[in-house]
């Protein structure tokens, strides 16, 4: 039987933030940011363990008590420079530390979404449980898109048809996720699908809604604490 293991890769530094302060610790409803995914990932029956990639020189994490998660966590300090290093130098330890099978799950998921909810986190699961190559939470773009010419003037507004933005988590299987991103080294890759794709695979879109947003600039954090509040006092 297939396991199933979160992968939150945490070693950003938030440049578009703009604080020094790395963006998965900066404070959301009393808890660093990342507390809010650990959560809601841990909490799920079905996943076994949540590995969460710091940077080597992390000096955050250990200031926080995180006993709370204890029987699920497993923290690897091992991130890259880019995400996609951090992914899979985050697969390649727990594996090596004998902790994962080559066809069990991994559901690799931003500290920078702290808004993810149980339910779409159980409808990404038995959507993809029994897909041959996995897929991600998105959302159809709503929004009419323009293009530039470059100087900030529209050179023309393009189709939204069939357009998605994506999400995580992003559930692929340990053997097809690690072999991607190796194969994807020379690929500027922003997240997990992009790399399936490079090898010709079409990931499924798994339809989730705007409150699942990436806090990227400072004015997103105070929506998420917006978001967070609403579900914790209803
Ligand atoms: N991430 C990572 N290793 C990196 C870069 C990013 O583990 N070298 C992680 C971030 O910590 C975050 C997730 O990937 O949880 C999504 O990245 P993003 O939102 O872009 O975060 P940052 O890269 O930290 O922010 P920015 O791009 O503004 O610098
Ligand atoms: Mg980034």
């Amino acid at each position: 039987m297939s396991q199933f293991f979160a992968l939150i890769p945490a070693a950003g530094s938030g440049s578009r933030m703009g604080n020094e302060l790395p963006k998965q610790y900066l404070p959301l409803c009393d808890r660093p940011m990342i507390y809010h995914a650990i959560k809601t990932l841990s909490n799920n029956r079905s996943i076994a363990e949540v590995f969460i990639v710091l940077a080597p020189d992390d000096t955050h994490w250990s200031q926080y008590d995180w006993s709370e998660f204890s029987q699920k966590l497993t923290v690897l300090h091992c991130g890259g420079a880019t995400r996609a290093d951090s992914v899979l130098n985050g697969l390649t330890a727990a594996q090596q530390q004998g902790l994962i099978n080559p066809q069990d799950w991994v559901l690799v998921h931003d500290a920078a979404r702290p808004c993810l909810t149980s339910d779409q986190l159980d409808k990404l699961i038995s959507e993809l449980a029994s897909d041959a190559v996995g897929g991600l939470l998105a959302v159809p773009v709503a929004d009419t898109l323009k293009r530039s010419n470059g100087d900030n003037h529209v050179k023309q507004t393009e189709s939204r048809d069939n357009l998605w933005q994506a999400q995580t988590p992003q559930m692929f299987r340990y053997e097809l996720l690690t072999r991607a991103l190796q194969n994807a080294t020379n690929i500027n890759v922003t997240d997990d699908a992009s790399a399936i794709e490079a090898l010709g695979l079409h990931p499924k879109l798994v339809p989730s809604d705007a409150y699942n947003f990436k806090v990227t600039y400072p004015q997103d954090l105070a929506l998420a604490e917006l978001i967070i509040q609403k579900r914790n006092h209803p």
